[in-house]
């Protein structure tokens, strides 16, 4: 029986001054001198476009900026003048750059603090010219005079600003006089301008700055007339005020879900590092939603690949500063966060539809010596009935750590194991790493070999296939920007397919992963290699830990590839998958960049056996859901160190709520596969394992609508109650599409939880038994071998009836629960298809159901059914929150038999299991 716990005083209150549970926000206002105190209102007015001219020009554009002005502007709008962490910033430094100095204490810990060197007001930039109106928006030219402190300045630029939808505005600024690089991706052209956008534009020309407001409420969304715009080859930079402290997203980063506005440089270049707090990590994603103030939300993706820093002060604003490329932005105006995120995604693509196996449980480990070994274990688990979609091998299978070799001593019976595996309905994954072993003899090793022949490599400034080193020694590097490659690639997966026929690749070490920073030989003293500002990534330069910046892909450099080469490997990957097996892919991809949920879902990498890296795991997979890559998921227990059996538990428990659930872990430590744990906390891991596999129907589902019109899977809990303030900050629990609600236990030693309710009505999945909150933290009961989940008001759940078999799909006939809302209402769907075939959406073979609770009448509508492709029956309705015995229940007309349960806590429940039901 449940017990709830009310601790109002606990609720997580934002105050006005800014206090989230004791915890400082900074929501300082803006000083009204530096943002309005300039602006003049001549201007002409241009199709709803208004033109601003600045004026107040407080000191000349030369020489040293007064202290007293430079005092006078407040630290959270001071905007860094001296990015370079390779030097210690002087007065001497600082005033000839014509910046203002102002020192103070030396910041503590890793956070630089309020910059000791920042622009003044009047710091050269850019003035717009007229602006011409163009089919979807407008266009103007930007001109800078005066030469910045950086090489290369672009002094004419194209402003092109497009109303692509009535949500959706695209900001493109580029040199106006040769092309430059931009990032390869085929974003759908928008045909027409936006009738009625939400959104309005305003420019300053004097200095350039651009303002952009909600239409509705008059929110400024972006006004980056705050600091001067630089658009040098190798340095760009542009900074905005911000609307709010609810800043989310920027990714691959270690960080609690919302992010901290104090003075926080997050750094982008792709990196193979164990996730650590404020490192560049494995993929890029220069894209943030914001909350504002009253629900609303925006999002904005900055569409470049180069390497970057963005930071966060508490102005609160935002600065972009990438190293290359241009500045080409997409605004989204939702105005709801799910409304940003189809917004986004209809930019960057909606995420593959994965196989309905994909959604299963996947065991692996570095450092099974074996087949046999993998074998036994997969014995283990259907010796304890404990589902399992998938078995994996990591690099242990290969010879000599080689792509597309078997290791035939130890690894012999892997064809065997494999087909073994498929008998039983189970699927197989195996790993692959970019880096191609350059040294075998030549006529021996047929990818290296073919690859030269073919010139598929990257090369270095030399013109020959660059040479770095990883698992199995020296080894050339594919350029899969590059579509020879992609055949390459295809070739090899095919012929190796043959031998082992695999379901799912799993694509690691692809930032690219190098243990010899650039190469063998060095990498050049070039700017690529060393530019005039390196952004503040982990080892300081470019090359730490990968390629050398200046080596040479078809598409372009390697500087401006980077962080694109886990995307284009699996884009790869997934295209020969398709070829070899005619069915849905499963790729998963440690690193990413937008539009990689087209290709590949992704984990979290080589996080540790610590409760903490549990709790990361939480604000790391609602980023990914953000960054629209749904199929996302941290190494359940940890990767590195032992873990503990409690800690292990736990994990599974929140494990088999990720949308992606993969036990994995390193070599040489304690097995943490469930079968190695005692049989009580197995079957902890079990019964845990059996609550995902019965909602596999809700979550398929899900990814449907991800898939869809790219609606998140993992979801943070504003999405549902974007007007709660309290939910904000809200990253130890999580829903699950609209309906679901997860509160896992993330400390040792306890056996309840606390967790935030949202206001209504919450049942306990379990037994139905419900929770009326107000908006409250409730205590609630977590004994060792219970997660707690419960269902939203509202929410029709299909579930399937497990039993039988430990594969993903019972073949069992549905269960559906019907949580009712205080009116008795409830709504759900479900989509259903055979769980492999391609394009059945596309194609129509499918199923799609709606289900509703109106009037004490439960209705199924098929609203698509293509019974050739689907079957699907539902023989079971349980209906939480029926507050009377009903005297009778009819299906169909039909009188039926059924079971009403009170519940002594707080509500009933009916419980009808007739058969037809
Ligand atoms: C690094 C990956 O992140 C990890 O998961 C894998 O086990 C090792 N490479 C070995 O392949």
């Amino acid at each position: 029986m449940k017990s709830y716990q009310k601790l109002t005083a606990d609720v997580p209150q934002i105050t006005e001054s800014g206090e989230d549970d004791g915890k400082p926000l900074c929501h300082q206002k803006l000083s009204a001198w530096w943002l309005g105190g300039g602006l003049l209102t001549v201007a002409a007015l241009l199709s709803g476009v208004t033109v601003w001219v600045l004026g107040q020009i407080w000191w000349g554009q030369h020489g040293t900026p007064p202290l007293t002005k430079c005092v006078s502007i407040p630290e959270s709008l001071r905007f860094d003048c001296f990015p370079e962490r390779s030097t210690v910033v002087t007065r001497e430094l600082c005033e000839a750059r014509g910046c203002c100095f102002v020192d103070g204490d030396w910041p503590s810990g890793s956070a630089r603090g309020v910059p000791w060197c920042f622009y003044p007001p009047d710091f050269p930039s850019y003035t717009l010219g007229s602006l011409n109106e163009t089919e979807l928006g407008v266009r103007g030219f930007l001109t800078r005079k005066a030469k910045t402190y950086y090489p290369r300045d672009v002094v004419k630029l194209q402003l092109s600003v497009e109303f692509e939808t009535d949500a959706r505005l695209h900001v493109k600024i580029t040199d106006a006089t040769k092309p430059r690089y931009e990032v390869p991706l085929d974003v759908p052209p928008a045909t027409k301008r936006a009738e009625n956008p939400l959104y309005t534009i305003e420019f300053s020309k004097e200095p350039f700055g651009l303002i952009v407001k909600r239409k509705s409420s008059g929110t400024v969304l972006l006004n980056t007339t705050v600091a001067p715009l630089f658009f040098a080859d190798q340095f760009l930079q542009i900074s905005t005020v911000l609307p709010s402290t609810f800043i989310y997203g920027l990714g691959e980063h270690r960080s609690n879900f919302l992010h901290s506005l104090e003075w926080n440089t997050l750094t982008f270049w792709a990196r193979d590092v164990p996730p650590t707090e404020s490192f560049n990590l494995y993929g890029v994603h220069p894209f943030y939603l914001a909350m504002e103030r009253d629900g609303a939300s925006h999002g904005v993706f900055l569409m470049n690949s180069n390497a970057m820093e963005v930071v966060l002060q508490p102005a609160p604003a935002l600065t972009w500063r990438p190293v290359g490329g241009i500045l080409d932005f997409y605004i989204f105006l939702g105005p709801d966060p799910n409304l940003v995120l189809q917004q986004y995604q209809q930019v960057i693509g909606f995420p593959a539809m994965p196989p309905f196996w994909g959604l299963g449980f996947h065991l692996c480990r570095w450092g099974y010596g074996t087949s046999n070994e993998t074998w036994e274990i997969v014995k283990a688990m259907r010796n304890f009935q404990i589902p399992q979609a998938a078995q994996w091998n990591d690099i242990d299978y290969m010879d000599g750590y080689r792509d597309f070799t078997i290791d035939s001593q130890k690894f012999g019976t892997l064809p065997q194991l494999v087909e073994d595996l498929h008998k039983h309905g189970q699927h197989y994954v195996m790993i692959l790493d970019p880096g191609i072993s350059s040294t075998q003899p030549p006529g021996s090793y047929w990818p290296y070999d073919e690859g030269l022949k073919r010139g598929i490599f990257i090369n270095s400034t030399q013109g020959k296939p660059l040479i770095g080193k990883v698992w199995p020694g020296f080894t050339a590097f594919p350029d899969f920007s590059n579509l020879n490659t992609h055949q390459w690639w295809l070739e090899n997966l095919d012929r190796f397919h043959s031998l082992v026929p695999f379901d799912g690749l799993w694509i690691d070490m692809n930032e690219p992963s190098n243990f010899v920073d650039g190469s063998t030989a060095g990498c050049s003293q070039e700017e690529l290699d060393k530019p005039p500002y390196v952004p503040a990534v982990l080892g300081n330069s470019l090359s730490a830990k990968t390629i050398c910046a200046s080596s040479r892909q078809n598409a372009s450099v390697h500087y401006n590839l980077h962080n694109l080469y886990g995307l284009m490997e699996a884009k790869a990957t997934a295209s020969a998958l398709v070829k070899i097996r005619g069915k849905r892919p499963f790729v998963i991809s440690r690193s990413s960049f937008p539009s990689q949920g087209r290709y590949s879902g992704h984990w979290l990498g080589d996080n540790r056996s610590e409760w903490k890296d549990m709790v990361c795991s939480i604000p790391g997979v609602l980023s990914f859901s953000l960054f629209g890559i749904p199929l996302v998921g941290a190494d359940i227990c940890g990767f590195s160190g032992s873990t503990s059996e409690e800690l292990c538990t736990r994990w599974m428990q929140l494990g088999a709520f990720y949308p992606f659930a993969r036990n994995h872990n390193t070599q040489d430590v304690k097995a943490q596969d469930p079968s190695a744990f005692s049989p009580a906390a197995r079957t902890a891991m079990k019964t845990a394992l059996e609550v995902r596999y019965a909602l596999l129907p809700y979550l398929y589902s899900l990814f449907h609508r991800a898939h869809l019109q790219g609606d998140t899977v993992a979801r943070p809990l504003f999405f549902e109650f974007p007007k709660d303030v309290a939910t904000y900050s809200i990253d130890r629990q999580f829903l699950w599409g609209r309906g679901l609600l997860l509160t896992p236990v993330l400390e040792p030693g306890v056996n309840s939880v606390i967790g935030y309710f949202p206001r209504g009505l919450w049942y306990d999945y379990y037994t139905g038994s419900s929770v009326n909150s107000s908006g409250e933290n409730l205590k609630i009961a977590a004994p060792l071998d219970h997660i707690n989940v419960h269902v939203r008001e509202g929410t029709i759940l299909p579930t399937q009836k497990l039993g039988g078999s430990t594969s993903v799909g019972s073949g069992n006939a549905l269960h559906l629960i019907a949580a009712l809302s205080q009116n008795a209402n409830a709504w759900g769907d479900l989509y259903w298809d055979d769980g492999e075939s391609l394009d059945t959406f596309a194609k129509g073979d499918y199923s799609y159901l709606v289900f509703n609770v109106t009037q004490n009448t439960f209705t199924s509508t098929v609203l698509h059914s293509n019974a050739g492709a689907t079957y699907v029956t539902v023989d079971a309705l349980s209906v939480y929150g029926v507050r009377e015995e009903p005297k009778t229940v009819t299906v169909n007309g039909k009188e039926r038999p059924f079971t009403y349960l009170t519940n002594q806590v707080t509500d009933r429940q009916l419980g009808c299991a007739a058969s037809g039901c």
